[in-house]
């Protein structure tokens, strides 16, 4: 379904037009680290990206949230060292731009769970002890209205990426190379349709990890070194999730079983990447157009395999989001800060056509700051 994306459509009272310091931080789920990204917004059309930065986990703090991923384990230990790796991220941004006064923070968390089928999605992340720890007020659980009211919970981002989009042409693709691959398509009346594609890194990830002990195939090495079995990604794209309409979404851990057991390592990182890539590309099958440009952020944009194979598979162009003057690293932690403030102005977070929700959803929780402690600087 597509359907108008209207970004200042209200589900609660108008309040008067302000701006606010917004700061976002999202935790990468290929357990990369912490993004956090300041953003100044009304939550509508206004949006003045600022300062970010990543602090990336450490392989000690990787190995403890990598076994609380599906919700078992030493949840409530991890999710405490979670949110105050949270408070520190904060703190090391706010300290690189002290000039800089934040009104409100956008807590995504980790997700350790997502299965909306089942009305569950999970994310790691105390908003009332960041809230406390920083004295600012802090949104959290973004996704959990969505999953009640019947929507996949994700993706979230859209309707920031349509915001950003404003001024250029359509219609235009936003993917997102994360730990799985997510793609907004914004069209020219600004309707918005947008849904994951397929996986991202995270399988790449955890192949380079396994074989190698490596985070990561760090510039498509190791994938330009094999060759992609054809066999094994035709296989993968008879999967029935591709031809599946939007909307739809992805746990980290789905299509884990399209791991190429019985291929080298070279052979097994490019076709992991080759899948990647494809299923992007099988995605287009359901714009209700075809997108003139695709516009790519997350860390896949960083892997030039990945992205020959993209501009290859979809023949269109397809470019870094730096290219239209975005920061690819940043987007999701400024999409969380946008989304902090619309759900105080109680604006909706998403939409039929974002997540098949049954209408505009607004959503988030918030944990009010003391607003006394140092980092409330802001009146
Ligand atoms: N130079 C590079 N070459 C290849 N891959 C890279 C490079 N830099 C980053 N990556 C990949 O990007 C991943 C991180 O991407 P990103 O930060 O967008 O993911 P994420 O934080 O898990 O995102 P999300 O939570 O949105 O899924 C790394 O795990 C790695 O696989
Ligand atoms: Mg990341």
């Amino acid at each position: 379904m597509v359907a108008s994306s209207n970004i200042s459509t209200e589900t609660g009272p108008q309040h008067s037009p302000r701006l606010w310091r917004a700061l976002g931080l999202m935790s990468g789920t290929s357990l990369d680290g912490i993004d956090a990204a300041i953003i100044e917004t009304d939550g509508q059309q206004h949006v003045v990206p600022g300062p970010a930065l990543t602090i990336p986990y450490p392989e000690a703090f990787r190995e403890r949230l990598r076994p609380v991923l599906g919700g078992v384990g030493p949840i409530a230990e991890v999710e405490d060292e979670l949110t105050r790796r949270h408070a520190d991220a904060v703190k090391q941004l706010v300290a690189r731009h002290p000039e800089t006064r934040i009104d409100i923070v956008g807590l995504h968390g980790h997700t350790i769970l997502h299965r909306p089928a089942e009305r569950r999605t999970w994310q790691l992340g105390d908003g009332a002890l960041l809230a406390n720890i920083l004295g600012l007020d802090v949104v959290a659980d973004f996704r959990s209205a969505d999953v009640a009211a019947g929507g996949e919970g994700a993706p979230l981002a859209p309707l920031f990426h349509t915001a950003l989009a404003a001024a250029l042409p359509k219609p235009l693709a936003i993917l997102n190379i994360g730990g799985v691959a997510n793609v907004t398509w914004i069209g020219e009346e600004t309707e918005v349709l947008a849904f994951d594609a397929g996986p991202g890194n995270a399988l790449i990830d955890d192949w380079v990890r396994r074989h190698i002990g490596a985070a990561a195939d760090f510039d498509g090495t190791f994938a330009r070194a094999g060759c992609a079995s054809a066999a094994h990604v035709a296989r993968f794209l008879e999967s029935p999730f591709f031809e599946r309409p939007p909307p739809k979404s992805l746990d980290r851990d789905d299509f884990r079983e399209i791991i190429p057991d019985g291929l080298s390592f070279q052979d097994g990182a490019a076709t992991l990447t080759e899948m990647t890539a494809a299923a992007v590309a099988a995605a287009a099958r359901h714009f209700p157009a075809p997108a003139q440009e695709w516009l790519v952020c997350g860390g896949g944009r960083h892997n030039p395999v990945m992205m020959d194979l993209l501009r290859r598979r979809i023949g269109a162009s397809v470019r870094p989001v730096e290219e239209v003057g975005w920061d690819g690293d940043a987007l999701e932690a400024q999409a969380f800060a946008y989304l902090a403030v619309r759900s105080v102005r109680a604006l909706s977070l998403s939409l039929p056509s974002t997540t098949g929700v049954v209408r505009p959803m607004s959503g988030g929780r918030l944990f009010p700051g003391s607003h006394q402690g140092a980092l409330r600087v802001n009146g």
